[in-house]
């Protein structure tokens, strides 16, 4: 059985769960793959906390330009997060001919179409399971399971950290700046926690499910954003008494005019079962029109749940590799250029 060796870029906190359940589960992942897969290679800016975290399993570094050209790593995975330098990794990886697995949605709502152009170019997978909803398979429910449909619409609790603050303040009545606090000691948020509150983050995993289930570009410059910093208290209990909750919801919808794309905090009747969805877990609606509305729920955030996405899609890249560069094209986030711009 060959091996396939990775390199990983950034061992934080889903780094870190991912280096973790690699090395638990590495039996029964390597057979599922039909392929050993081993971390060789991982940079992180600190690399004393890395050196701790991996032993002597591989070889730890601080520039992360000598995994992306290390020729013996089949697939990089970037956990560093952002736009600039992650960037720039994953393009340089992919012009080095290796596959790409990332759970980075910033990069790809906004960057998404150049670099899946460069990895098509190239005949490399970029795979990005984790980029929506942490550990629920809704990409390759998008792309495989729901194949079939045409489908008109997709509403979801996509953000873990807003759902966990709005369950807290809800419950225990604790104020915001104390939950976001927990939220981020919990590993739930992005660096920058104003993606979260402010429904950014929502909207970039909206716009890449979008890609997908409507075959448009990434067009996260043209989706609605409202976060939940308005919102206080009071609102909340308000939606209690009338018998309704709030969700930050990221809704993309097929409409007459074109897909509309949005996020911003909706009232749900309470019996729902999507506002009952409580904590960081996550929940997506999808209807289609063949199979009709199915539910998708689980952690949406977190370093374990996350790293089961990264590594299905280490597995199924795994599974791929030695295949004909023309049946990897499922792992592409849409047709480009099937619907040139659609109005939004
Ligand atoms: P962390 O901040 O915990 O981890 C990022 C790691 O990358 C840190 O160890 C950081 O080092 C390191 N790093 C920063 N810059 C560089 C660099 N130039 N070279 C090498 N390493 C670098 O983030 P997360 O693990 O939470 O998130 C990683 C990605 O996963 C992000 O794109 C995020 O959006 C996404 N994601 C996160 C989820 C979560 O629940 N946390 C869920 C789904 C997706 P240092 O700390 O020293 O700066
Ligand atoms: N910050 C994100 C969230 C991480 O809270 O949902 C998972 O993408």
């Amino acid at each position: 059985m060959k091996t396939i060796k990775v390199g990983l870029l950034g061992i934080g906190t889903v780094g870190a769960g991912t280096f973790n359940v690699l090395k638990r589960n590495q039996e029964e992942i390597s057979r599922r793959a039909g392929h050993g897969i081993e971390i060789v290679m991982v940079a992180d800016l600190d690399v004393a906390r890395a050196k701790e975290l991996v032993g002597t399993h591989c070889e730890v570094v601080s520039d992360g330009n000598l995994v992306v050209s290390n020729p013996e790593i089949d697939i990089v995975v970037e956990l560093i997060g952002g736009y600039g330098i992650a960037k720039d990794l994953v393009l340089k990886a992919i012009a080095n001919g290796k596959h790409v697995v990332t759970a980075n949605k910033a990069l790809l709502a906004t960057h998404g179409d150049e670099i899946f152009q460069a990895a098509q170019n190239k005949g490399v997978m970029v795979a990005y399971e984790a980029a929506v909803a942490g550990g629920i398979p809704i990409i390759k429910a998008l792309r495989e399971g729901l194949t079939a449909n045409r489908i008109e619409w997709i509403a979801g609790i996509i953000n873990g950290t807003t759902n966990f603050i709005l369950s807290e303040m809800r419950d225990k009545g604790l104020d915001f700046d104390t939950v976001l606090k927990e939220a981020q000691r919990l590993g739930y948020a992005e660096a920058d926690p104003t993606f979260d509150i402010e429904g950014v983050d929502a909207a970039h995993k909206a716009t890449l499910m979008a890609a997908i289930a409507f075959g448009i570009p990434v067009q996260f410059d043209k989706a609605h954003v409202e976060g939940i910093t308005k919102l206080e208290a009071v609102d909340i209990r308000y939606a209690e008494q009338l018998g309704y909750r709030i969700k930050l919801l990221g809704i993309a919808k097929r409409t007459s005019q074109g897909i509309e794309l949005r996020v911003h905090p909706t009232l749900i009747p309470a019996k729902r079962l999507i506002a009952n969805v409580e904590g960081a877990m996550n929940a997506v609606l999808v209807q289609g029109d063949a199979v009709g509305a199915t539910l998708y729920y689980g952690k949406g955030a977190g370093a374990e749940p996350t790293a089961s996405a990264v590594i299905a899609d280490l597995v199924d890249i795994a599974r791929l590799a030695d295949a004909d560069p023309a049946h990897r094209v499922p792992h592409l986030a849409f047709q480009p250029n099937a619907m040139a711009d659609t109005p939004i």
